[in-house]
């Protein structure tokens, strides 16, 4: 492969033919570099040229199934193009022609848990390795022959729950989603746990790269003695999960400086057994990267109550102060803000003020008094739900949704959970989500966002039916289960299915298996008792066939230390399904950090059927990221309506438009292979109601153009 690069340039350089491009660029990191940039210098397709594009190929995987997605943002590495599937198969692809060079397939026909945005290249230029984590593994593939490398971990493999430094996670859930990142010969690796009550630890950890043995271990829950103990009750280090990197890493290389951005500690939205502000929850901290020692860190939210993990890697910038440079690190929220810090100091570029916070709502909680928010950049995304955010596509919507908005709780940016509905705004998924932002060399930072409330709604867990078994088996499913399935097992999100009837589709060691197992979105279950899941099928199955008198899960809420759980995340919508808020729902945003001013900002995405009517301008919800381009353009798909755009980066035109074959809910990258550019986006699908898909697109200017 090196050689076929060295002829390759060779001729172009001889012939003069790419006297236009850059010698070939590739795509190497995840979202682009290790500065997480989602950039590329290459800049053949530009502003005059982009309405010219067309599809150069597209690669189906085949195994897309009715609730599938692909989340993946490939690699591009001397002509071959590296991307998973929906069922996490790894593949290599001519990325030139999408002809497929191999698959490897890590659950070989079993059912695929988790999903994975990416995969890590790695090389000591004598090998070229894969590092590609499904489920809870992490394997390590050779790159010419999509082999496991039989000297890592076991047979090619290490599991994430080994080495945790706690005891009995083997059965926790544990799914690794986003690729970790190279420093040196050490991968640095997070992990997607559960949100629920019972979860794993979310420990940052290194492994050698060639060996799989782990190198160094950051306690993100710290042990007695390590800083920021004292910020959770004392045995919290023994029981309480969560405060994981599930959106991955940036790293500044030069100076050997991880920045790991956590999520909240579990259970998302009752911290009855965590009181205190819950060090290193919703932290961007500064590691080590050789040593995994905390340089700095800053924490987002103290003591989360609302889901707001830190949902994307961290940006590294260059940043120009009245003419004096500042390596700086952003990070963006999904609460609609950015936070700006010294790179190597940890202090704020902007000022940041703690303002107080409403108190808790809730038995046995103890919301933290105040909240960081930052003084500048101005949020990209609207802050507080108010009425006069209510929706005026309609009277009709207007009056519907000022109808649901009795009795709701909100008016606050920190309104706490309540019995009655709270209003989550910006939404669980942002403000900024796991695409993340692009930032230029010039510290310009463009990010698309979600203006979508939602409503929150805690409720006692309690056995409603107190009459026998079914009773006890309901209470497992409302604190496990409810969330997704739904109260009355009907399905909610979208994503969800129904589980009425469902003995008639599984039979009880079927369904046991699936429950600890989990698939695609649904975590799995291994940490429930045999008995416990035995009362569970029973209620799923209306039948009673277990002595479940003498299980021992608490049945009175108030001995709990958390006495609720919640009744799903739903969607605050109007009478036909679209956002209780005022339009725009979706927007794409620059923002110049150097100032800490917004630049512009236009409506993302379109409801075809609402532009018909004529309400133009509403933006649409939206997944995925931004990819920026050395000529000016920002390509961005990730829109509910499945299209795919490109965007002038000096004022946010749009340039050109396509419909993708499904949504394309990740972000796009661009690369060159002999001379020419092509950016290439995957077509999963499977979010917000809208079809699943199984494709790679590839697109790239007509012959006579490049
Ligand atoms: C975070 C959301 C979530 C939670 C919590 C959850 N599930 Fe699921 N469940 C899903 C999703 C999503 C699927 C569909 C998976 C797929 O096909 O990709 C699913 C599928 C299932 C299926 C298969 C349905 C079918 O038609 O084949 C069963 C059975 C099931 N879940 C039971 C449970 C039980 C029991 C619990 C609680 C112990 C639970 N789930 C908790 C999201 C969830």
């Amino acid at each position: 492969m090196k050689i076929r690069f060295l002829i390759k340039s060779l001729v172009c350089f001889i012939f003069a033919a790419c006297q236009n491009n850059d010698t070939d660029k590739n795509w190497t990191v995840y979202h682009g570099d290790k500065s997480a940039s989602h950039y590329s210098s290459i800049n053949q397709i530009n502003k005059e040229n982009v309405t010219q594009l067309e599809i150069v190929w597209e690669y189906n995987t085949g195994d897309h199934d009715e609730r599938s997605q692909i989340q993946c943002n490939p690699l591009a590495i001397d002509g071959v193009l590296y991307g998973t599937s929906p069922q996490l198969k790894l593949f290599a692809l001519n990325a030139a022609t999408g002809e497929n060079i191999w698959t490897f397939d890590p659950f070989q026909g079993k059912q695929a848990q988790g999903v994975n945005r990416g995969v890590v290249y790695w090389t000591d230029n004598e090998t070229e390795v894969i590092f590609f984590s499904a489920g809870s593994f992490l394997y390590a593939i050779n790159a010419q022959t999509g082999r496991p490398i039989m000297t890592f971990g076991t047979k090619g493999k290490i599991d994430l729950h080994d080495g945790l430094d706690r005891e009995g996670i083997e059965k926790y859930d544990i799914v690794s989603n986003s690729p970790g990142i190279i420093y040196k010969d050490l991968i640095i690796m997070g992990m997607r746990v559960s949100e629920g009550e019972v979860a794993a630890p979310g420990h940052i950890r290194a492994f050698d790269v060639r060996t799989g043995k782990r190198k160094w271990i950051f306690h993100t829950i710290p042990h007695p003695d390590e800083f920021g103990y004292e910020t959770w009750p004392a045995d919290a280090w023994k029981t309480v999960g969560g405060a994981n990197n599930w959106s991955g890493f940036s790293l500044d290389e030069q100076r050997g400086i991880v920045y790991v951005p956590t999520g909240s500690p579990s259970f998302d939205f009752h911290g009855g057994n965590r009181h205190g502000s819950n060090l290193f929850g919703n932290s961007l901290i500064a590691l080590n990267a050789e040593t995994g020692k905390r340089l700095w860190h800053f924490q987002t939210i103290h003591h989360d109550i609302w889901d707001r993990d830190l949902p994307c890697q961290p940006n590294l910038v260059t940043l120009y102060q009245d003419e004096i440079k500042v390596d700086a690190v952003a990070q963006l929220t999904k609460h609609g803000v950015v936070f700006l810090f010294n790179r190597v100091t940890g202090e704020p570029i902007f000022p940041i003020e703690e303002r107080p916070a409403p108190g808790s709502l809730l038995t046995n909680e103890e919301n933290w008094p105040t909240q960081p928010f930052p003084i500048k950049p101005p949020p990209f995304s609207r802050q507080v739900f108010t009425e006069d955010l209510i929706t005026n596509i309609s009277e009709e919507s207007h009056a519907y949704v000022k109808e649901q908005l009795k009795g709701k709780h909100y008016g606050h940016k920190f309104t706490p959970p309540s019995e009655w509905g709270t209003v989550i705004f910006p939404g669980f998924d942002g403000g900024a989500e796991y695409g993340g932002g692009a930032v230029s060399p010039k510290g310009i930072m463009y990010v698309n966002a979600n203006e979508m409330a939602w409503i929150l709604t805690m409720v006692m867990v309690k056995s409603e039916d107190k009459k026998g078994k079914i009773g006890k088996g309901r209470q497992i499913y409302m604190k496990n289960c409810a969330v997704c399935h739904k109260a009355d097992r009907k399905g909610g999100l979208e994503f969800s299915p129904s589980l009425i009837d469902i003995n008639k589709k599984y039979n009880r060691e079927g369904i046991i298996e699936y429950i600890k197992t989990g698939k695609g979105r649904m975590p799995g279950f291994r940490h429930l008792p045999e008995d416990e899941l035995n009362v569970l099928v029973d209620y799923l199955f209306d039948v009673k066939t277990v002595n479940w008198e003498n299980l021992d899960t608490k049945t009175n809420p108030t001995e709990r230390e958390i006495p609720y759980t919640f009744t799903g995340y739903n969607r605050f919508v109007d009478q036909d399904g679209y956002p209780a808020v005022k339009p725009p729902w979706g927007t794409l945003n620059a923002i110049d950090l150097n100032k800490g001013e917004l630049l512009w900002k236009v409506p993302l995405g379109e409801y075809p059927e609402l532009t018909e009517k004529g309400i133009h301008q509403t933006g649409a919800e939206n997944y995925g990221g931004p990819l920026l381009t050395g000529s000016g353009l920002i390509f961005i798909a990730a829109t509910k309506d499945e299209k795919f755009r490109a965007f002038d980066s000096e004022n946010g035109d749009l340039l050109w438009e396509t419909q993708l074959p499904a949504g394309g809910y990740t972000s796009p990258m661009t690369y060159s292979v002999d001379g020419v550019q092509y950016v290439v986006i995957a077509c999963g699908g499977g979010k917000m109601g809208t079809k699943s898909g199984d494709s790679y697109v590839a697109f790239r200017l007509p012959e006579n153009l490049n």
